[in-house]
């Protein structure tokens, strides 16, 4: 997979694909991320002083989910940024089914097309707003087109990522600014924008997807890993900011490996072909996790995938062997030995299909070959440390 250069060979990036290489031509790009958002809706009312002998915020929420409880959550206005394809079009399927109102975002009209029809046939009222994220004045867009078609917004889930494979050296500038734009500043952008609203609202659940990369590292990916630890330390404080303003929250869900196309379209610059470090759970999973996350269910930074979740605490009490191990998963289990050109993926553009929720890495054949190969990879660093 390529990403296709333009006329002139550069993609909007500012990046050429020349052969086997990937060259930086441009290091600057001109989008104002720091321009302020220009979307004003009401006036945004001071912070209630707080008493501190009655600490309103779990008890805030805890009777906001119970009064959710009770109304079935239907009606609610939920948008799902990132939604044409893999985790985020799981997500607007299970939240259709439940009866929430959806606004559903991504690049790919057509994928974008087949979301927003699919909820339909499932009885949702759906607004389908094809964007960019890394554009800001897109993303002030989507917020106002929500708010003129619903009236409101009561969720903002941002799914958008994408993913790069090269070690540091191998990784242009340029490459590691586009996922962090992606990854980590439409992100932020986006909360940004939705929380005005929030804020004239009294009301709003920010549901931002992380990945075990937002608490682990692992080689090759260190530019997904940066916008990953980044948008974890970016809700934290977001977080902490918002405990004196009642019935806002924010809360994070941390994936392990998923099954969806995003190795498909990764961008690679490793000259192996990457695949998903087992074991590979169900897109379905994420959904039901960030599901209950909308119903203010569950801790607000939530792991999705038990047994590659136990690394979190064997890095921080072994992170020695962790380094080794880790090291020696991706050599033998995240890159093949099977050649791939470099590729930009869908860094810069998507890649125009009808889309799918799932990647095919969970078909029981390639289960059982990358359980062999997880068996290979465990003896061969057992074999190691006897030699030690
Ligand atoms: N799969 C995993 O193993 C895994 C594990 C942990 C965390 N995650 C995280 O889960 C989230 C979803 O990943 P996924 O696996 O579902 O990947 P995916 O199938 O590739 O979906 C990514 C979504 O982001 C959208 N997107 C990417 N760049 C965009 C841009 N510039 N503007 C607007 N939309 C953009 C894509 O739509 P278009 O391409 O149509 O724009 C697509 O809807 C990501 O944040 C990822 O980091 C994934």
């Amino acid at each position: 997979m390529r990403s296709t250069p333009s006329a002139t060979g550069k993609t909007p990036s500012g990046l050429r694909v020349m052969g086997n290489t990937v060259r930086e031509v441009v290091a600057r790009r001109g989008r104002g991320c720091l321009r302020p958002p220009v979307l004003v809706l009401a006036r945004v009312p001071h912070p209630q002083p707080v008493n501190p002998l009655r600490p309103r915020g779990i008890s805030a929420v805890r009777s906001r989910s119970m009064k959710e409880e009770r109304m079935g959550q239907r009606g609610r206005v939920v948008v799902v940024v990132g939604a044409s394809r893999g985790i985020g079009r799981a997500v607007a399927y299970r939240l259709a089914r439940r009866g929430d109102r959806l606004v559903v975002v991504a690049r790919d009209e057509e994928a974008l097309a087949r979301t927003a029809e699919h909820c339909r046939a499932l009885g949702a009222q759906v607004l389908a707003v094809p964007a960019d994220v890394t554009d800001s004045d897109a993303l002030g867009s989507v917020v106002r087109s929500a708010v003129e078609r619903f009236g409101r917004i009561d969720v903002w889930i941002g799914v958008t990522g994408v993913l790069a494979y090269g070690t540091v050296e191998q990784t242009p500038t340029a490459v590691y600014r586009r996922v962090l734009e992606t990854n980590l500043i439409a992100q932020i952008d986006g909360v940004r924008r939705v929380l005005p609203v929030f804020r004239a609202q009294g009301s709003g659940r920010i549901i931002l997807i992380g990945s075990l990369y937002s608490r682990v590292t692992a080689p090759y990916v260190s530019a997904y890993a940066a916008s990953k630890f980044g948008l974890l330390g970016f809700a934290g404080s977001l977080r902490q900011e918002l405990l004196d303003a009642r019935g806002i929250d924010v809360r994070v869900i941390i994936p392990a490996t998923i099954d969806t196309a995003v190795y498909q379209r990764a961008a690679n610059l490793t000259g192996r072909v990457p695949r998903p470090i087992p074991p590979v759970v169900s897109p379905f999973r994420v959904a039901r996790a960030v599901e209950r996350s909308t119903r203010g269910r569950g801790a607000p930074v939530m792991p999705v995938g038990r047994v590659q979740s136990a690394l979190i605490p064997f890095s921080a009490a072994f992170p020695r062997v962790f380094d080794h191990v880790v090291r020696l998963s991706m050599e033998t289990l995240g890159l093949t030995r099977r050649p791939a050109d470099d590729t930009l993926g869908t860094l810069d553009r998507p890649h125009h299909d009808a889309g799918r929720v799932t990647g095919g890495w969970r078909s029981p054949g390639l289960r059982a070959g990358l359980v062999a190969l997880a068996l290979a990879g465990a003896a061969a660093l057992a074999g190691r440390r006897r030699r030690q």
